[in-house]
């Protein structure tokens, strides 16, 4: 058997046509445009990487993007000083700090200053409480990717064993509220887990999300299983040759073992090329559902989850 390989680069694209298109309507009935505000603290490479990509994607879809970016000796006072405004200013309806935060700064006073409204993240204490209370709230963009690639690959997931390894606030625990929410049985594996091949061994969906590249095995992976794979991991690839420097060329793996659980699920998702796009593609979403509440407007129908 070989899984399909599932596309989220063009779903991404797609959802992203959409977005677009729905942005373009709403300001030709004159509501103005979404308004993402984007902070970043200091200069972590992979933090700069991923904050390039939104503000691209934002202005790519007709999102108006207001980028701010503080060095890390920035005080926390500061940063929620700058919150504050941004919860004020009528033509931001989206905020994202961009995580992880320096030392200094306490990461859950930052997110919980945002106007849980603007919070496009999911990650102030409203909307997670809102999420495990199955009312309507703001989801974390990574979990809800993989959820709409799900329920596109898979139909109605109520019933299945879900396996989610990995339990982090951004990525594993919300995950693991929207497949109980779907009426999935849910396993979560962490760091501490015993057994976690006994846990995938039982899942007709497992979502890999613990940032250990090749940590799942081929033969954890039930046959038939939908594999979801969120790890982005950057490896050494001496098969590509070495660098100026003398060092090996890297390469991008996820954290299951592709290519041999290719040969035993029915359906997967690559690193590159699954999981991440529909990241950013959500935040777009996640911020037009952020305008339209502001604005009044009903999201638009072919926008609705
Ligand atoms: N760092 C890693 N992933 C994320 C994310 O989804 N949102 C924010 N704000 N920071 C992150």
């Amino acid at each position: 058997m070989t899984a399909r390989i599932i596309d989220g680069r063009a779903r991404a694209a797609q959802l992203r046509t959409d977005i677009k298109t729905a942005v373009s309507a709403m300001q030709q009935d004159g509501l103005g445009v979404p308004g993402l505000a984007v902070v970043l603290i200091g200069a972590d490479p992979a933090s700069e990487v991923y904050v390039r990509s939104k503000l691209r994607a934002t202005q790519e879809a007709g999102i108006e993007s207001f980028s701010h970016h503080f060095d890390d000796t920035v005080t926390q006072a500061e940063l929620l000083a700058f919150v504050h405004k941004l919860n004020a200013d009528p033509s931001v309806h989206g905020i994202l700090v961009q995580l992880p935060l320096p030392a200094h700064i306490d990461k859950l006073a930052i997110i919980n200053a945002i106007s849980p409204d603007k919070d496009v993240d999911g990650f102030h204490l409203e909307n997670v409480g809102r999420l495990a209370t199955g009312q309507s709230s703001f989801v974390p963009c990574t979990p809800l990717g993989c959820l709409t690639l799900l329920r596109e690959e898979l139909g109605d997931l109520r019933g299945m064993v879900a396996t989610v390894v990995g339990c982090s606030n951004i990525v594993g625990h919300p995950m693991a509220e929207l497949l109980l929410k779907d009426d999935c049985t849910v396993l979560i594996a962490h760091k501490f887990t015993r057994d976690t091949a006994a846990l995938v061994r039982q899942a007709d969906i497992v979502v890999a999300a613990a940032g250990v590249p090749g940590l799942i095995k081929g033969d954890w992976i039930k046959p038939g299983a939908c594999v979801i794979d969120v790890g982005i991991n950057r490896v050494p690839a001496p098969e590509k040759g070495l660098n100026a420097d003398g060092t090996p060329k890297t390469k991008l793996v996820g954290d299951v073992d592709f290519d041999a659980a290719v040969t035993v699920a029915n359906a997967i998702t690559p690193v590159p090329g699954g999981v991440g796009p529909m990241t950013i593609a959500c935040l777009l979403l996640n911020t037009v559902t952020a305008f339209c509440t502001q604005v009044g407007r009903e999201q638009p129908a072919n926008l609705a989850a």
